[in-house]
């Protein structure tokens, strides 16, 4: 009897030593996003986004439809979406970051000849909560990084700015269809020409060389999809080249892009030759949708036409660091998932 009660306590001390192990032995970090959000109409989805159990969401751009040049009417739209209740419901329960896209800059597809750039910047600031002592605001732009650290589990939040310092993209003319073009904008070739400006390509290469398990690039335009002939990064191809450049000139590890816009959520992979691929984890829109989802050859799974927000959590145990992408819809279910292994995405194999 005596010998049972003993093998009995060793066994159960054994079962609650392993589970405690397995416990401290995994760290996870979980963001979502979002983009599109039209502040005159509700958005339940921010909500759903509150109830994940998120250490941050990242605003992706389009977080107003500002579109005017009046500072006064930008600040009251921002003031309508302070208001909601699933807004504030968010804010209480992540940490909040944020880059803008077109219409919360002020204008529709405007870059760097938008003439309030100063002034929509400084809305910007205060809105978002930046820390006064932040470089954001002492440089051009709206471009940092923040770090979201648990245990030894790095994640570099790389908030890009692709409006202050943008060229003004090509419109198409009818005769470009002949060469396949469609939408609004023809690849501008001119190597002149840039997307992120001089100064924000020397400061992400000093961010690229800073030590992180992961770095998630927050673009509002799409990185890894197919040309359309919308917004993008395809449209500045040369700028696009020159970023898959730069991941293999500095060996940065876990690159990810996540990007709004577009009024669709889908998941991108692009191939980078001598490198990983780069993949682009496209949520939009928290209000917004669109009738025409563009075709992808780049695109895993299926596109979501329905509201929806991203995340993205990164699991690491003492063997390996996993990665799980997700579209969640609006009643809250996860529509696409993608699953991989950060040495997927890396160049230590
Ligand atoms: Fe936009």
């Amino acid at each position: 009897m005596r010998l049972l009660s003993s093998l009995l306590i060793i066994s159960l001390l054994f079962f609650f030593a392993c589970s405690t192990t397995q416990q401290r032995e995994i760290t996870s970090i979980k963001i979502a996003f979002g983009s599109c959000a039209n502040q005159d109409k509700p958005q339940p989805m921010l909500d759903i986004a509150a109830s994940q159990g998120l250490d941050a969401f990242v605003f992706l751009g389009d977080n107003i439809y500002g579109d005017s040049r009046v500072m006064d009417t930008l600040k009251a739209k921002y003031r309508r979406l302070a208001s909601k209740s699933s807004f504030q419901n968010l804010k209480a329960k992540a940490d909040i970051y944020a880059v803008w896209d077109d219409h919360d800059y002020g204008e529709n597809d405007s870059g760097r000849h938008y003439p309030y750039k100063k002034e929509s910047k400084e809305i910007f600031m205060e809105f978002w909560e930046v820390p006064e002592n932040s470089d954001r605001r002492t440089h051009d732009g709206i471009y940092g990084v923040e770090y979201l650290k648990k245990g030894d589990l790095i994640v570099q939040l790389i908030l890009l700015d692709t409006r202050t310092f943008r060229d003004d993209l090509i419109f198409r003319r009818k005769e470009d269809t002949l060469n396949g073009h469609k939408n609004d904008y023809i690849p501008n070739q001119n190597p002149d020409s840039t997307f992120l400006g001089e100064a924000q390509w020397a400061w992400l290469e000093t961010i690229f060389k800073a030590p992180a398990d992961v770095r998630i690039i927050a673009s509002s335009n799409q990185f890894s999809h197919e040309y359309n002939g919308w917004e993008s990064w395809t449209n500045v191809p040369h700028q696009q080249k020159r970023m898959l450049e730069l991941i293999k000139s500095t060996q940065a590890n876990g690159v990810i892009f996540i990007s709004g816009d577009v009024h669709w959520g889908e998941i991108s992979k692009m191939k980078n030759e001598g490198a990983y691929p780069v993949y682009d984890v496209t949520s939009s829109g928290i209000t917004q949708t669109w009738d025409i989802i563009e075709p992808n050859n780049n695109r895993i799974g299926n596109p979501v036409a329905q509201n929806n927000i991203g995340t993205i959590e990164i699991l690491k145990s003492e063997n390996a660091v996993k990665i799980e992408f997700a579209l969640i819809d609006s009643s809250a279910q996860k529509i696409e998932l993608h699953k991989l292994e950060l040495s997927e995405i890396s160049f230590d194999k």
